[in-house]
């Protein structure tokens, strides 16, 4: 199989292309390195996790529609796994324009390429963020999700609602997944794993949010992958899932374990509940159970994996 990957050069996306090429298929990406983050990262991942791997690497845009119809037309997919994103809840509400553009005109766009190249099946990573301030644990995906609170969820949604279209009106096989906050190596530096264990190993406080009342389904990334191929594989028609952790693990209890890992007390600096923030997303992932997906790696292990790449990684540079 030819396979598409967009955001090939981000956290899921990189460790995902890896998994597909060792299982023999053939990779292409488009990723354009954006500088949400640090891009040197994005670069070493690609240099990193794909060592040695055989795959065509595009650095474009996915709100380019003609470069993107080029793409399509050279490289003749088979698949697409649609990750590419501005990613970030809070940020998204500094700059909802952007988030719009790329999250959802971006996602458009390959869709309609989809639909037009006869692609097999479209699977594209929506978010736990899409059930906002749901207040039934867990989130099923027959709960409504008509209440985001970030421009980043109103955009995931969004896509959501634009597969079901184009799967019902013209066939296109789609499976949405909602991530449900995803951690392990090669981790993005926004998110709660990477600032606490930078801040910790530097004696600086790690800010708490809402006084550290907040629970997760925290997914390594290993799982996330395993997960995304499921769905890959078995072209469903018009689906939208969960994937996450089956776990829920407080705040205070995943702050615990990266204490022990790293073997230092934080200062925790506790704080209120930041906007766009929602205290607790839970998944009940009985779905993709269904299909023969089981995650497999809890906190203890995954954190340990995260601390030493970390540690491995800083202390090169
Ligand atoms: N990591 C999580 O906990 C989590 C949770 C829920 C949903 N998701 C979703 O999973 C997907 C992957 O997330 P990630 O954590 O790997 O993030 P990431 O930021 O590491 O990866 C996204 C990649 O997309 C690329 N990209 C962004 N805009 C682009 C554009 N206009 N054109 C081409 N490439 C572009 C970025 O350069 C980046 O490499 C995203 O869609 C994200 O919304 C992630």
């Amino acid at each position: 199989m030819k396979i598409l990957v967009t955001g090939g050069a981000g956290f899921i996306g990189s460790n995902l292309a890896r998994k597909l090429i060792d299982r023999g298929d053939e990779v292409v990406i488009i990723d354009n390195f954006n500088d949400y983050y640090n891009p040197q990262l994005k670069r070493d991942r690609i240099k990193n996790i794909l060592k040695d791997c055989k795959f065509e690497i595009y650095e474009d845009d996915i709100r380019n529609y003609d470069r993107l119809a080029e793409i399509f037309k050279k490289e003749k997919f088979n698949k697409v796994v649609h990750l590419a994103a501005m990613v970030g809840v809070r940020n998204s509400l500094l700059e909802a324009l952007l988030y719009e553009e790329v999250n959802v005109k971006g996602t458009m766009n390959l869709m309609e390429l989809s639909v037009k190249n006869k692609i097999e099946n479209f699977v594209y990573a929506s978010s736990s963020s899409v059930y906002g301030n749901n207040k039934k644990v867990p989130f099923s995906e027959m709960d409504s999700v008509d209440s985001p609170i970030s421009p980043y969820a109103a955009t995931k949604k969004t896509t959501e609602l634009m597969a079901n279209v184009y799967s019902h009106n013209y066939k296109l096989n789609t499976t949405g997944l909602r991530y449900f906050t995803v951690y392990g190596p090669w981790g993005r530096p926004d998110m709660a794993l990477f600032k606490f264990t930078k801040n910790i190993i530097e004696d600086k406080p790690i800010d708490v949010y809402n006084y550290g009342k907040m629970s997760r389904n925290f997914t390594y990334v290993d799982d996330i992958v395993s997960g995304t191929i499921t769905v890959l594989d078995a072209n469903l028609k018009c689906e939208v899932m969960n994937i996450g952790g089956d776990k829920e693990e407080t705040l205070l209890r995943f702050i615990e374990v990266i204490e022990d890992k790293i073997g230092k007390k934080a200062k925790n600096n506790l704080m209120p509940i930041q906007p766009g923030d929602v205290p607790s997303t839970v998944a009940d992932i009985s779905k993709l159970r269904k299909l023969g997906w089981v995650p497999t790696t809890q906190i203890e292990e995954g954190i340990e994996n995260f601390i030493d790449w970390y540690k491995k990684y800083y202390q090169s540079k």
